[in-house]
C-alpha cells in the first residue's frame, strides 16, 4: 500500500532520529532526507520538517541545502536550527542572542491549526543560542517563551505564515520534555499535512511478505544470522514468506561472540523450527587471521565486514547456492550511522554496510527487510511473529562483537599524546573535588558536535567521589582539555600513576579473557535484578599495563539510553562494584578495573 510520508530533512541535529520515531508512532511514515537530496526527490511527500542543527544559522553556517527545499507546494515546519532557517528564508532576521537551555514556558498568544487542542500556557524544552528577532512578511508570531523566572519573555518561540503553511518551533516538540510535543506533531501531520494514519506496524508483517515475495521473485535467500534481534526476526519474516524451502540460514562463528554464544544461536533457531535449514561454520580462525596486527578501529570494521562477506560466499559455493540473495537483519540506524546520508559524518562503519555489501546491494542481490525500521519497531514486528520477549528485550550487541571491545595499539607512543599538556589543563578542574586525573596513551572513538573524533581517555581517580560528580566533570574535561573526549573512574584501591601500552592487535587469548570478563559482568547485572534497567554494558579490554603490573586495564561501560543515538553512563550498585573488584584478581594480565562516566556525545556507547 502507499503510505502518505513525511520528510525529516537531517541538518545534523542529535533528535533527528526522535523527530521520525515520534512520527511514526502516529502511524504515518517518517523517512529521514539528506539536505542535499535532489528537489524532486521531494516530491513524494505531504510535509517536511527541518530538524535542528549544530549550526549556528545566525552566522549563515549549514545553510548549503538543496535550492528550492523551503519553496516546494509543501507544508513545512521548522524545528530549532529549521524553524530559524524558514524564517531568514522569507526575510526574517537570527541573530545571536542569550543561550536558552531546559525547560522553559510557551505563552501561546494566537490560536493556530498547529496548537488545536492545547491550552494557553505549555511546557516546552529549548536548546539554542540564536534566536528570530524579526519576521518577515505575512508571520505572525504564535507564542514567545520564559525560562525560570525570566521577566522579558523570548520573542518567536512559535511563528507561522498560515497562508503558505510555514510554521516554526524555537524549542523541540520531539523530546519528552516538551509535554505535549506529540500533540502539536499530530497537528501539523494529520491537519496541515492532511496525512491518513495507515503505517501501522500490525499490517507491516503482510505488506513485507508481499514485499520479499515480489523482491526475492523465483530467487530463494541465504540469510546471514548472528542470532539477535534483528536477524531472527528477519529470518521469520522471510520463513513467512517464502516458506522453509526457499530460505537458509548461515550462523558464523566469527570468534568474536560472546562465551558459549553460538551454541545458544544454533539451539534457538531449532526452537523456532528453522534448525533443518541453519548452517553453522566455526570461522574464528580466518577472522582472527585477517584482523592479525590491525589496530586502526575503522580498518578492523571493514575488515570483519568484509571477512562475513567472503565467509558467506565461500559457504554458498560450498553448498551449491547459485543465485541466491544475500538476507541481513539491517535496520535503519545501521544505515543512517555509516554516513547514510551524505550531510552525516562516518562515526562508525557497520559491518552490514561495506563496500562489498554497498556494491551488492547495487546489483541488487541482498535483501535486507527491516531496513526502514527503528529497533523498537523490530521489536514490535517480533512480537507480532511470535519472538520471546527474552530474546526481543536482550541489550543490543553490535555486529563486529567483542572485536571493537579489546582495544589494540602499535608501538610506541600514539600521536598527539600530551600528558603534561593535559595535566596542566586538568588540575584546576579536578582538584577542587578532591580527584587526581591521568591522560592514557590510547585512542578510543567519540562524536563531538556530530563529527568522529579519536581521542585519548583520562583515568579519574579518588576515593568515593559522587557519581554526579564523576559524570560532570568528565563533560566539562571533554569540552575543555583539546583531545579528550571520554572520561573512566577507577574501582580499585592503588593510585594510578604510571599507564604504559602494550602494543599489539586481537588475539584468541585476549577475547577469551574479554569472554570471561563479559560474562561475570552479565551474570552480576544478571544477579543485581538490572538486566531491564541497564540498556546495555559493554566490557572493554584496554591493553595498558599499569603501575608495573598486568596488561588490561578492564573497563565496564553500564550506560542508560533510549536508542542508543545518546546516551548516559549508569552507576553500578556498590555490592556489585565489590564484587566484580574480588573477582578480576583472579586474572593475572588484569591491571586495573574502571567504570566509563561519560555520555553520547561526546563519547560513543562502544570505544571503537
Ligand atoms: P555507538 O558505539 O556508536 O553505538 O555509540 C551505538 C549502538 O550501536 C551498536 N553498534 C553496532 N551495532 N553493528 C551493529 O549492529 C555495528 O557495527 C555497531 N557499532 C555499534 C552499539 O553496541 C550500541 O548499541
Amino acid at each position: 500500500m502507499n503510505h502518505d510520508k513525511i520528510a525529516v530533512v537531517d541538518f545534523g541535529g542529535q533528535f533527528c532520529h526522535l523527530i521520525a520515531t515520534k512520527i511514526r508512532k502516529l502511524e504515518v511514515l517518517a523517512e529521514i532526507k539528506d539536505p542535499n537530496d535532489p528537489l524532486e526527490s521531494f516530491l513524494e511527500y505531504k510535509g517536511i520538517v527541518l530538524s535542528g542543527s549544530p549550526a549556528l544559522a545566525s552566522a549563515g553556517e549549514g545553510s548549503q541545502f538543496t535550492e528550492g527545499l523551503i519553496d516546494l507546494p509543501l507544508p513545512v515546519i521548522g524545528f530549532c536550527f529549521g524553524h530559524q532557517e524558514i524564517a531568514k528564508h522569507y526575510g526574517g532576521q537570527v541573530e545571536f542572542t542569550a543561550r536558552e537551555y531546559g525547560y522553559a514556558k510557551l505563552h501561546i498568544h494566537q490560536q493556530a491549526e498547529i496548537f488545536h487542542g492545547l491550552g494557553p500556557e505549555e511546557q516546552v524544552w529549548m536548546s539554542h543560542g540564536d534566536s528570530v528577532t524579526r519576521l518577515g512578511e505575512g508571520f505572525i508570531e504564535l507564542a514567545s517563551s520564559t525560562i525560570g523566572d525570566d521577566r522579558e519573555p523570548h520573542r518567536n518561540a512559535a511563528i507561522a505564515h498560515p497562508g503558505l503553511k510555514r510554521y516554526g518551533f524555537q524549542y523541540h516538540p520531539e523530546v519528552d520534555d516538551t509535554v505535549h510535543g506529540s500533540e502539536m506533531l499530530a497537528n501539523f501531520v494529520f491537519r496541515i499535512c492532511g496525512c491518513r494514519p495507515t503505517w501501522k506496524i500490525d499490517d507491516y508483517v503482510a505488506e513485507q511478505v508481499e514485499a520479499i515475495r515480489r523482491e526475492v521473485g523465483d530467487r530463494s535467500v541465504f540469510l546471514l544470522a548472528s542470532g539477535g534481534v534483528d536477524s531472527t526476526v528477519t529470518a521469520r519474516l522471510i520463513d513467512r514468506a517464502l516458506g522453509a524451502s526457499r530460505l537458509q540460514l548461515l550462523h558464523i562463528d566469527n570468534g568474536l561472540m560472546r562465551k558459549g554464544e553460538s551454541r545458544r544461536v544454533v539451539d534457538r533457531f531449532r526452537e523456532y523450527g528453522m534448525g533443518d535449514n541453519l548452517h553453522f561454520i566455526d570461522a574464528s580462525e580466518t577472522f582472527l587471521q585477517a584482523l592479525a596486527g590491525v589496530t586502526e578501529p575503522e580498518r578492523k570494521r571493514q575488515i570483519i565486514g568484509t571477512t562475513f562477506i567472503d565467509v558467506f560466499n565461500s559457504e554458498a559455493q560450498r553448498l551449491d547456492l547459485e543465485g541466491f540473495m544475500l538476507g541481513q537483519g539491517t535496520i535503519y540506524p545501521d544505515t543512517i550511522e555509516t554516513g547514510g546520508t551524505k550531510h552525516a559524518d562516518v562515526i562508525k562503519t557497520h559491518h552490514n554496510r561495506v563496500d562489498v555489501v554497498e556494491q551488492m546491494i547495487a546489483q541488487g542481490k541482498v535483501i535486507e527487510p527491516l531496513r526502514e525500521l527503528y529497533k523498537s519497531e523490530v521489536r514490535e514486528l517480533g512480537k507480532q511473529l511470535e519472538i520471546s520477549d527474552d530474546l526481543l528485550y536482550r541489550h543490543p550487541f553490535p555486529g563486529p562483537g567483542l572485536g571493537i571491545r579489546v582495544l589494540c595499539a602499535a608501538e610506541g607512543e600514539p600521536e598527539g599524546y600530551d600528558p603534561e599538556g593535559a595535566g596542566a589543563r586538568l588540575t584546576p578542574i579536578l582538584e577542587p573535588a578532591g580527584l587526581e586525573g591521568m591522560l592514557l596513551p590510547i585512542r578510543s572513538v567519540g562524536v563531538k558536535a556530530d563529527l568522529r573524533s579519536y581521542e585519548f581517555p583520562v583515568l579519574l581517580h579518588g576515593r568515593g567521589a559522587e557519581w554526579q560528580t564523576l559524570t560532570t566533570l568528565t563533560g566539562r574535561i571533554c569540552q575543555e582539555v583539546p583531545g579528550v573526549n571520554r572520561g573512566i573512574y577507577n574501582l580499585l584501591d592503588e593510585i594510578p600513576v604510571e599507564a604504559k601500552v602494550q602494543p599489539g592487535g586481537i588475539t584468541r587469548a585476549r577475547l577469551d579473557l574479554l569472554r570471561e570478563l563479559d560474562q561475570l559482568v552479565m551474570d552480576g547485572l544478571r544477579r543485581h535484578g538490572l538486566m531491564a534497567d541497564i540498556w546495555q554494558c559493554p566490557t572493554v579490554l584496554v591493553p595498558l599495563e599499569i603501575n608495573g603490573m598486568g596488561r588490561e586495564l578492564v573497563v565496564l561501560r553500564p550506560i542508560l539510553s533510549e536508542r542508543g543515538m545518546t546516551a548516559a553512563p549508569a552507576p553500578l550498585p556498590e555490592a556489585l562494584l565489590d564484587e566484580l573488584r574480588q573477582a578480576v584478581q583472579d586474572f593475572p594480565d588484569v591491571s586495573g578495573l574502571a567504570i566509563d562516566v561519560t555520555s553520547k556525545p561526546p563519547s560513543t556507547i562502544e570505544w571503537e
